[in-house]
């Protein structure tokens, strides 16, 4: 088992710098949302933002991964392959995931977009995981268990009637894709690892309407959907953990003050 790498100030500056053009992206897709539009064309719009900024997305090729970024429509949980073929409309609720390469540096992080009006059920999901997601950097503190990120989330989802996935987690990211340590959404209070100075990962939760389990798609391999088909809904921030607390190396909207 690798270590929890310790990143240096050069690293923090090309992986803040990373981050942020993820996050540039995902404004950048948000203007293509619209019912009539393919997946696909919103992919296609993403790696040309990402290639123009001296950038490579980091998914085209993971593991045979086909494309520039996860759109994740309704009951997909996850690792949505974009299509020419899947189209949007009215009350679709989509997640978009982007992860860029620069200068060798990874940023991720994916937001919630919607298409028109959508239901009563599908905004609270929506509100309900950011807040999860919220709750899980406010646990962001140098000395705190991993543990008390997923304590956070699990405990409002439910509060709040819906469940957490437990079969992907958030992750060690910046000098590569996917490092130590993994980061669950549901987890015991003060477990796992302690969060140091220097560490960097993301806290990604995805909630799902109904039941917490999900199932692939057999003829893509890739798909991730709800076991019962109900509405999933993620966020993703990359987080730097600091000497007193987090900078979220993806917030882009100054919605994360440096604590
Ligand atoms: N960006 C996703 C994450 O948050 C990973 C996508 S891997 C892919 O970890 F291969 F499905 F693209
Ligand atoms: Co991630
Ligand atoms: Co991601």
């Amino acid at each position: 088992m690798s270590e929890i790498i310790i990143k240096t100030q050069d690293q923090i500056v090309g992986i803040r710098k990373s981050s942020q053009l993820a996050a540039q992206a995902l404004d950048f897709a948000g203007q293509f949302v619209k019912a009539g539009i393919s997946t696909g064309f919103i992919d296609d719009k993403i790696e040309e933002f990402i290639l123009s900024h001296g950038a490579i997305p980091a998914t085209k090729g993971y593991n045979g991964y086909p494309k520039s970024s996860c759109i994740s429509l309704n009951e997909v949980v996850c690792h949505g392959i974009p299509s020419e073929h899947t189209i949007l409309k009215e009350g679709d609720i989509l997640n978009i995931d982007v992860t860029t390469i620069l200068k060798d540096f990874y940023g991720d992080t994916s937001r919630m977009f919607w298409v028109g009006e959508i239901s009563q059920d599908a905004e609270k999901l929506i509100a309900v995981t950011k807040h999860c997601m919220n709750l899980g950097i406010q646990q962001v503190i140098p000395g705190n268990y991993f543990g008390n990120i997923g304590f956070a989330i699990n405990r409002f989802a439910k509060a709040k009637g819906f469940s957490v996935v437990y079969e992907f987690c958030g992750h060690g990211v910046g000098v590569d894709f996917h490092e130590e340590p993994q980061v669950d959404h549901a987890s015991r209070r003060n477990t796992g690892p302690k969060m140091k100075p220097g560490m960097i990962f993301t806290i990604e939760p995805m909630i799902n309407q109904g039941r917490p389990g999900t199932k692939i798609d057999k003829h893509d391999g890739w798909t991730a959907r709800s076991v019962d088909n109900k509405l999933s809904a993620q966020f993703e921030h990359t987080i730097l953990v600091t000497e007193t607390g987090y900078e979220v190396l993806t917030d882009v909207h100054n919605e994360y003050p440096i604590t």
